[in-house]
């Protein structure tokens, strides 16, 4: 019987939704389908719990999380019910959380602010014990996130940070949860199977096969609360960085930028949830011929992430149990699109394996 895992959410939006659920699924069930590793430092996915969540949203705040997980404008699948009784979510700093141009849309599509006093994060972490914090500040909520990785700092708290605001990828703030005695993984969660995962795939198989890409974009569109955040262009420059960068790490030369284009490129009310991802590569093969790629993924969005950052939360927790500080590299390496240090996706997991078995420079 291990000890669970206690972790806060910072942002109850769809993919809070899509972890919480799928803790609770896989309590019901250890067998459910969608986990890279059933087990990982001796904790399943149901040993997991959500001890406190913060949000600034009206139809949040105040209310218990699984209420909060339910109401607009979340609209992701619901494939587990939530039982009722979890903690109530709290009054966050709002900072940059919030685009502007929110208010523009429906009530149930949109943002809308709470009217409610900030809580002191640093002091509800230490009082509900949190041993991880999980970042699912909207992107280009950049003071927002940070003001939550200061809050990890002072009560000694762990973090996984999903969203491409960098906070381990930037060296002072990787330095300062070291010195902290903190682990982090991070930034910008890489999906289950998403995009960024095909895309990168496809380009590393195409490079190993000895053939070479002149081009490349991914367009994705999609009607969830990020894709409506993100046609605010001036808040995307860190998503775009991260998913561009995630695609050229895998090549043997650098494309030059104009020629490729990755990014969120449009919002359609009705996907809700579902992603829409189209790839297209050009390249040239033997004897310089001519060769296209052109791919079509759909995917429900959130869930596809909520594996992945279970697994971010055991190795943050198994960090904390061996006392290894900073950023975890093979787990920020496979679980994340921006790490600090990108490797191929299959020596990522190769680190991530020593890592889990206390092997090699991170994992003693
Ligand atoms: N597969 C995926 O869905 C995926 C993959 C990679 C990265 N991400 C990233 O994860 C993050 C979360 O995605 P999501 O789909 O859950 O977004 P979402 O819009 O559904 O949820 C964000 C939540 O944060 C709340 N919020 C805003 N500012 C806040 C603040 N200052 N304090 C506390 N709460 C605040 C909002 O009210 C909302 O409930 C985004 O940055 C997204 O880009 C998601």
């Amino acid at each position: 019987m291990v000890d669970p895992i206690r972790i806060a959410v910072a942002g109850v939006g769809n993919c809070a939704s899509s972890l919480v659920q799928g803790v609770h699924a896989f309590r019901a069930d250890p067998s459910m389908v969608g986990l890279m590793r059933p087990e990982l430092g001796g904790w399943s996915a149901g040993d997991i719990e959500v001890v406190a969540a913060f949000d600034v949203d009206a139809r949040k705040v105040g209310r218990p999380l699984h209420e909060a997980l339910a109401a607009a404008p979340n609209c992701t699948t619901v494939f587990h019910p939530l039982p009722a009784g979890g903690v109530e979510v709290v009054m966050g700093h709002a900072l940059d959380g919030v685009a502007g141009h929110m208010a523009d849309h429906p009530d149930e599509r949109a943002f809308r602010m709470a009217d409610a006093e900030p809580v002191d994060i640093a002091q509800t972490l230490r009082d509900a014990e949190v041993d991880v914090l999980i970042s699912y500040m909207p992107v280009g909520a950049n003071e927002a996130a940070k003001h939550y990785a200061r809050a990890c700092l002072e009560a000694g708290t762990a973090m996984v940070n999903c969203s491409p605001c960098f906070v381990a990828s930037h060296p002072e703030w990787a330095q300062r949860f070291d010195e902290a005695g903190l682990p982090i993984v991070g930034d910008d969660i890489k999906s289950q199977f998403g995009a960024t995962f095909a895309h990168r795939v496809l380009t590393r198989a195409m490079g190993d096969r000895g053939i070479r890409i002149l081009r490349t974009y991914q367009l994705n569109i999609g009607g969830n609360t990020d894709f409506l955040n993100m046609l605010d262009r001036s808040r995307l420059a860190s998503k775009k960085l991260s998913k561009t960068e995630a695609v050229q790490s895998q090549l043997d030369a650098r494309l030059p930028d104009e020629d490729i284009h990755v990014g969120p490129s449009d919002y359609v009310p009705w996907l809700r949830d579902q992603k829409v991802a189209t790839i297209r590569i050009e390249a040239e093969g033997f004897g310089g011929v001519p060769m296209q790629l052109d791919l079509r993924l759909s995917v429900e969005d959130s869930p596809n992430s909520a594996g992945v950052v279970i697994d971010a939360i055991r190795c943050a927790a198994l960090a904390r149990r061996r006392g290894i500080s900073g950023v975890l590299e093979a787990p920020s390496a496979w679980f994340m699109k921006s790490p600090p240090r990108q490797m191929r996706d299959e020596e990522a997991e190769r680190q991530l394996d020593r890592f889990i078995v206390g092997e090699g420079a991170e994992g003693l």
